[in-house]
């Protein structure tokens, strides 16, 4: 391993690549690592100088209090190559500011802008080969933060862990997916973390989306727990619902994310003379439209997702199916978010960022 340079960084570079052994056609999402990661460690009350360092396995005190309490944050993003090699992100800074609100919910310190836009951008330029070019291909980035305190007393550690890990991504979904709406199970509450990216808000979906599963569904739409009528968000992204012309998304809220896929689409939409409506929108509406043939789509956005369309719902035992329809929003909406990552149309809102 040869020390590259220290700067703000302290580098270590990876004597071989594992990139040649890696078949980018056939990519299952999150189960490939480039070669290498960004460490920070909080000690002492600050944070220590960053390393980047081969991508690896380590060693945690099995007290410490990540695998005891979940305190743990995490985001995801991603990276683009253009057509003349150039890399670019997507509004990270939006990224940057929910880790930090997704931290302080948790009673984790956040992490200060230098380290972060440093340490990707040059992560990024170590492992550029991983961001292949076209639409479709990108490199998924997940920064987190871990407690990682030798301490079992439940109470917020004092010593943390930030990382980003890199794998290269196509969408989540390839096809279209099929959806439960949520009548026993909650995701979140008034007051609680669904706003955050905490790791135990998807930790807790796991069981009921595997029970959906085993009935064919891909995952479940969140309803709000009180009622279970207001339709929320599914599991790994936020929801758009086409009622005739009208594009509807549920606010967020503390039990929503704040997706930057979904507010980007909002945007993309009213850019487009689309009417979109944020309001809450109900499984009873929902239903209505189904029937009188007013509902048109149904899709969901997300870093890792995308845009993936939605093929049918089902609410107490009843499936309702969408109709194949031409010139979707969702495609539409897609390719014009899609041609604005990958440098490939003008930018008016300033959200490509240059690497
Ligand atoms: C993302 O879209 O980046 C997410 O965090 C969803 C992930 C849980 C797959």
């Amino acid at each position: 391993m040869t020390k590259l340079t220290t700067y703000e960084i302290d580098i270590v570079k990876s004597d071989t690549s594992k990139i040649n052994a890696v078949d980018f056609d056939n990519l299952i999402f999150g189960r490939i690592f480039t070669d290498h990661m960004f460490i920070c460690d909080f000690e002492n009350n600050a944070w220590q100088t960053p390393r980047i360092i081969p991508y690896q396995a380590m060693t945690l005190d099995p007290s410490a209090r990540v695998f005891h309490y979940g305190q743990a944050v995490f985001e995801g993003m991603k990276a683009y190559k253009d057509d003349d090699g150039k890399l670019w992100m997507f509004r990270p800074e939006d990224n940057f500011n929910r880790i930090n609100k997704s931290a302080a919910r948790l009673a984790m310190p956040e992490f200060p802008k230098e380290y972060f836009f440093e340490g990707i951008t040059k992560l990024l330029q170590m492992d550029s080969e991983w961001v292949k070019p076209g639409k479709g291909n990108s490199l998924y980035l997940r920064p987190f933060i871990i407690a990682t305190d030798p301490a079992i007393s439940a109470s917020p550690s004092s010593n943390y862990r930030f990382m980003i890990i890199c794998s290269p991504a196509k969408a989540y979904y390839s096809d279209k997916i099929k959806v439960l709406v949520a009548e026993k199970f909650s995701r979140s509450a008034n007051g609680g973390v669904g706003f955050a990216k905490a790791a135990g808000n998807y930790a807790a979906q796991f069981y009921p989306t595997s029970l959906a599963q085993k009935r064919g569904f891909q995952q479940i739409i969140w309803t709000d727990a009180d009622t279970h009528e207001k339709l929320e968000e599914a599991g790994t992204m936020n929801v758009f619902f086409r009622v005739n012309d009208a594009l509807i998304t549920a606010p967020v809220s503390d039990r929503i994310l704040d997706g930057v896929t979904r507010k980007s689409i909002i945007q993309l939409a009213e850019d487009n003379g689309i009417d979109v409506e944020i309001r809450p929108i109900t499984v009873t509406e929902l239903k209505k439209a189904s029937r009188n043939g007013s509902l048109k789509e149904i899709f969901g956005t997300g870093t890792a997702a995308v845009i993936s369309p939605i093929s049918a719902f089902e609410h107490a035992e009843e499936l309702f199916e969408l109709p194949n329809i031409e010139n979707s929003y969702a495609d539409t909406l897609k390719d014009k978010m899609l041609n604005i990552q990958h440098n490939l149309a003008e930018d008016k809102h300033g959200w490509r960022y240059e690497v």
